[in-house]
């Protein structure tokens, strides 16, 4: 196995987008930033230097960081965060994964700019489960904001308000024809007739979930989220923040006489009541050495469901079976040691002292919770907490492990208005098999989260709407192939069970990646401890660890 060093100065630099020029955050000067590429296997070393005014960690996300947490990144969980003129050193091996992550900044809105592919490739000489395409190419979702997000959530705190919504959508930074002055700011992928190219999609927008399509080409899913899947052909990809899914696309023997421009689009898929951004991304897909004038050549769109289509949703998500071959076993938890049932959702509290307070109503704000628990951030990292024995004034060990507040569907949303905060853990024993049921409650209208754990994959081995039944749905979860994921969407109005074995010790963040939905608490941390043996114990930490 070989060891892959970069090194990220983080920097401010100017883009253009809709003619609307900012001097952003970036790695090294790029945006989106520079692509990792590894083996499985391998070793990772980035030194990530912060040459910008605000506090700076990178997250390596999906990574599963086997007794590395230092190096996870989410600030003030596993790290105080990387000051002005301050480095830091991530160092972390590639441990049973192949496909594509990403990385991204893990403090405040920094993400918005911050964020680049991880290509992890098989180890050598091990062939891919499918046949090697020609190329390989990612295909990066973002939002581009023409203000500072750092001052748009910044007011959405004050006001108790939903914050502005992006300006566009981007495919590797850039927003495709259909905004205004952005022709020239489209991505091109040029085929060859008849070869295979292989898909890298990556979710990095930082609110919505999206769903993806191209014209004419059907796509064959082969990964999602650095695990193999049973490969299914499909013209409709929904994507989550947090997600990746790795599609072949074949280019057609010839592209036909005109050659033609066919469109890849995104676009969201939204549930909920609040305000999105309803706008459509394109990029453009198009063969070499095909003959004809660009200008007269006929133009094909892709067809995408409505924003709030949840049964088109459903059914691509249910069509995901981990590959579970005698190479790639699943590895599913069949017995529970420790079973959770988690509501996750909207909430409001009281606008203190408040005026002109733009919440839910005139008297309340916005919050987001697990299990009623709207989660405080601390000012020191949690991990440094638990590895130092001294969790006292850091954080408590009593979140709830079921719902405090009742729910229920039958009629009406639940109210789930009844928000307390603070900064609370679920501690685990080393190895435990863990099961969580996660439920979707809503003060308005139901809504989709993209609930995202760190240092783990986890199986999804059930899911529903409506509410879930202890009683009944057990029986019908899939413990032979379900899909093993990082990321998953707790479905608008339903439920999602998933089980992993707690077996990486430290401490691991779990959050709606719907970015504001995690700036108004809809996060949590276990705390796994370490096992008996020393390869089952969390590492000491680096000596460079930034302090808060
Ligand atoms: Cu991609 Cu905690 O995040």
């Amino acid at each position: 196995a070989a060891t892959r060093y970069y090194t990220f100065n983080v920097k401010l630099q100017n883009v253009t987008r809709l003619c609307n020029t900012r001097a952003i955050p970036t790695v090294n000067g790029k945006f989106p930033g520079p692509k990792i590429v590894t083996r499985e296997g391998d070793r990772v070393v980035v030194k990530v230097v912060n040459n910008i005014k605000d506090n700076i960690t990178i997250h390596w996300h999906g990574v599963r960081q086997m007794r590395t947490g230092w190096s996870d990144g989410p600030a003030y969980v596993t790290q105080c965060p990387i000051q002005t003129g301050q480095s830091f050193v991530y160092n972390f091996t590639i441990t049973g994964q192949r496909g594509t992550l990403f990385w991204h900044a893990h403090v405040s809105w920094m993400r918005s700019t911050l964020y680049g592919p991880i290509v992890i490739l098989p180890k050598s000489g091990v062939p891919l489960p499918f046949a090697k395409p020609h190329r390989d190419v990612a295909i990066v979702f973002g939002e581009w904001f023409n203000t500072d997000p750092e001052a748009i959530i910044a007011q959405a705190m004050q006001t108790g308000g939903g914050p502005n919504v992006s300006d566009a959508y981007t495919i590797n930074g850039l927003p495709g024809p259909l905004y205004n002055c952005s022709s020239k700011d489209t991505f091109r992928l040029k085929v060859r007739a008849g070869e295979t190219y292989l898909l890298r999609l990556i979710n990095a927008a930082l609110n919505d979930e999206l769903f993806f399509s191209v014209a004419n080409h059907t796509l064959t899913v082969v990964d999602v989220d650095a695990a193999y899947v049973k490969p299914f052909d499909t013209n409709l990809v929904l994507i989550t923040p947090g997600q990746t899914t790795n599609v072949l696309l074949r280019a057609k023997p010839n592209d036909g006489c005109p050659p033609a421009t066919h469109l890849m689009l995104a676009r969201p898929y939204a549930t909920g009541s609040g305000t999105f951004d309803n706008t459509t991304v394109a990029a453009v897909l198009e063969y070499y050495a095909t003959a004809g004038n660009i200008k007269s050549r006929p133009l094909f769109r892709p067809a995408l469901p409505v924003f709030n289509d949840t049964a088109v949703a459903t059914s691509f998500v249910t069509k995901l079976r981990s590959l579970a071959s005698p190479e790639y076993p699943a590895n599913v938890p069949r017995r529970v040691d420790k079973p959770f049932f988690f509501t996750v959702g909207l909430g409001t509290i009281p606008c203190p002292g408040n005026p002109t307070c733009q919440g839910p109503t005139n008297t309340t704000m916005f919050t987001a919770s697990m299990n009623n628990v709207s989660f405080n951030m601390p000012t020191t990292a949690l991990l440094q907490a638990h590895y130092s024995g001294n969790a006292a004034g850091v954080y408590t060990t009593d979140f709830p492990t079921t719902p405090p507040e009742p729910f229920n569907y039958t009629g009406t949303p639940p109210n789930n208005t009844n928000v307390s905060n603070g900064t609370k853990v679920v501690v685990l024993p080393y190895n435990a098999s863990v099961e969580v049921v996660l439920q979707d409650t809503s003060i308005l209208a139901a809504e989709s989260h993209p609930l995202h754990l760190h240092g783990f994959d986890f199986f999804v081995v059930g899911q529903g709407s409506g509410n879930y039944d202890p009683a009944k749905h057990p029986a019908g979860f899939n413990l032979v192939d379900p899909v093993q994921r990082n990321t998953v969407g707790v479905p608008a109005g339903g439920w999602v069970a998933i089980r992993f074995f707690a077996d990486n010790p430290g401490v691991w963040f779990m959050h709606c990646h719907l970015e504001v939905h995690t700036t108004w608490g809809l996060k949590m941390a276990w705390v796994v401890n370490d096992g008996p043996l020393p390869e089952q114990k969390l590492m000491p930490p680096p000596s460079d660890l930034p302090t808060c």
